[in-house]
This record gives C-alpha cells, structure tokens and sequence, in this order.
C-alpha cells in the first residue's frame, strides 16, 4: 500500500515511516519541517517539504504519489503557543488538517487516520479514562484536536470516508525533539547527559501515562490496515501506568548515569531541582487502552524501564559517540 504520512519527518511520523517499512508498505512523507528534520527518515523514502497549510502544492502531491492511505501526524505541538496564538494554532492544525481531508476525498483515499490526544481532551482523571469520558478541551491546542475529530466525523457521515482518530497520552522514545516544551523524557535526557540541571515543576506529583513511540507506531499500522466496524472511531493508545515526574527523573538519572559511565565520563549527574508549579498543569492523566486492545490485539508491548533505557541510549549515542 501506498500511505501519505504528512507531519512524517518528526518524532512519530518517522516511526510510523519504519512501522509501514517493515510490513512491506511503501510510505511517502509530506513534512514542512518546522521541527522534523530529513535525517529522522531512511533516505530512499520520497520526502515532500511542503506545507499542510498550502492546499495547491499539497495537491500536487495526492496528484503525483496517488496514496492509498492517509496518516496525518502534522501540527504545531505547542500549547503555550496556542493560547498566545490560537490562531496560528487552529490554521495548522485544523485548517491545514481540513485541506487534507479534502484531498484525501477528492483522490478515493480509503482511510484516513489522525493523531488527536488524550491528555487534552480528557484533562485532569486519576483513573485511566476510556473513549467515552466527556471531552473538555481548555486550551486552544485541545480544542484544535477535538475540533479536528469532529471533522472527521463529518467527513465519514458526508462523504463515506473512513476515519479513525487515536488519542496519545504522553509519547517519549528515540528521536524526540528536546527542544520543545512537551517531552519531558527528552528534555531531561539532553540535559542530564550534559551533565546540566534539570528542574521540575511545583512538587513533581504530576502523573501521566507515558507509551513508547512504537507502540504508537503500531497502533498507527493497526489503525491504517484494518477494518474497523465503525466508518469512524477513536482509540486511546496508552498504557494506563501512572508515573510521577519525581520517579521518571530518578529512574532518568540512574540511566543516564550508567551511559555516561559506559563512555567512561563524569558519573554523577546532578539531582534535579525544583522550581515553581506549572500554570494550568494537570495533575493526573491516564488513558485506558482496551477498545484497541480488544479490536485489534494491540498492546503497550514495551516495559517503560526498557523504554526508557532505549531512549536515554539513543540520546547518549547522538549526543555522545558523534
Ligand atoms: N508527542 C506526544 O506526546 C503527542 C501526544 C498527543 C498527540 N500528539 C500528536 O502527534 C502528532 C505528532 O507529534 P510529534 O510528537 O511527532 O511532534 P513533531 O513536532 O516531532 O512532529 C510533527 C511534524 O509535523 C511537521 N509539521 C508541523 N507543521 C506542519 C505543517 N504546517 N505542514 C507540514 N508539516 C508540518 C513538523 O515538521 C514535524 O515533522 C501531532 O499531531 C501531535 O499533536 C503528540
């Protein structure tokens, strides 16, 4: 199968390229590159640098690849820049999200999934939320997301075509962006193996549930390749585990330790601080994976400690051995 991954040359996008790869399917990727990068991506993978925003040049691209498949991985990530701007937000996100659909009509695409998320949709829940749970977007960045499953519902009522939106909680895993304001695995895992201060907000009782980007990977090749008995569904894809910031940054620290060691450097990395409370953090987030557990056998494969491990090893192995 041909799939068009747009948003395919970042963190995700790129694993969901090796997931297709690997059971034989031939991926094509539209990405602007505003934070992904070319080298995420096997080379003999066709890249496409344009902008879902830009509805002509994005055309030309359905017109040339003709894909079977759609995966639409790209939008702006940053929730502190959608409340200040929650027009750039809502153009990207859900206008440049509009354009694909369309063209996703227009060439006979037969499915079309979507990257939603369950931690902006469902807010604060100390127990895993299912699918049904109310959706209560606050920030400009969830309502973009819950705007952009909705229209995906009206595509699949309107015009037949098939829709399915997964909802992440918290992906963390090798090539994760460090830079940005969400990804704390990353962001510690720079910063540690620099042997530079971490700090975490307010107490750091802040559980979340954290799914490794292949086991996202998965789900998006699940999701794409097999029939669901609905024209449109969502899925959470999420472990259910809570963790705390104190006990992700310990368990960091040792890891990161331990690489360090093995490449014969410094082998104390500094404890982390703490600094004050996030404005309009969550407190609790967890997600209950089980209707895509049940429909298609999916499941959080990956144990996180081994998840971890791999991640702060794929970050040492940039950072470090280049
Ligand atoms: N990382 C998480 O924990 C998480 C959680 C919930 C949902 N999501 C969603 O998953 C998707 C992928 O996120 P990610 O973590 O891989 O982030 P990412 O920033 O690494 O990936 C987004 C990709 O989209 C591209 N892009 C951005 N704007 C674009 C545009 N206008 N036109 C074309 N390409 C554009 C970027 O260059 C990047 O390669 C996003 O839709 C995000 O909202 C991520």
């Amino acid at each position: 199968m041909k799939i068009l991954v747009t948003g395919g040359a970042g963190f995700i996008g790129s694993h969901i390229v090796d997931a297709l790869i690997a059971q034989g399917h031939c991926p094509v990727v539209v990405d602007n590159l505003s934070s992904g990068c070319k080298e995420n991506l096997p080379a003999d993978v066709p890249l496409h640098v344009v902008d879902v925003c830009d509805q002509a040049a994005l055309e030309e691209v359905f017109e040339k690849e003709k894909p079977d498949l759609v995966c639409h991985q790209a939008a702006q990530m940053s929730v502190s820049l959608s409340v200040k701007k929650p027009s750039f937000d809502a153009q990207i996100n859900i206008l440049g999200l509009i354009n694909t659909l369309e063209l996703a009509q227009k060439y006979k695409v037969q499915k079309f999934v979507f990257a939603s998320s369950g931690g902006v949709l469902y807010g604060n829940v100390t127990e895993p939320a299912t699918e049904d749970y109310p959706a209560n977007p606050i920030s400009p960045y969830g309502i973009s997301k819950w705007a952009g499953e909705r229209y995906l519902q009206f595509f699949s009522q309107e015009h037949g075509l098939k829709t399915v939106a997964l909802r992440y909680a918290n992906v963390y895993g090798p090539r994760q962006n460090p830079h940005g304001e969400a990804g704390v695995v990353a962001i510690f895992c720079q910063r540690m193996l620099q042997g530079e201060n971490t700090k975490i907000n307010g107490d750091g009782k802040y559980i979340r549930d954290y799914v490794f980007v292949e086991d996202v990977a998965q789900a998006n090749r699940l999701a794409l390749l097999e029939d669901a008995p609905e024209i449109h569904s969502a899925f959470n894809v999420g472990t259910g585990r809570p963790t705390d910031v104190n006990e992700l940054a310990s368990e960091l620290k040792s890891l990161c330790e331990k690489a360090l060691q093995q490449r014969g450097l410094a082998t104390q990395v500094p404890a982390s601080d703490y600094g004050p409370a996030r404005a309009g953090d969550l407190r609790s987030n967890l997600l209950d994976a089980s209707r895509l557990q049940k429909l298609w056998g999916w499941s959080s494969g990956m144990e996180f400690n081994c998840g971890l491990a791999k991640t702060v090893e794929w970050f040492a192995a940039e950072k470090l051995d280049t």
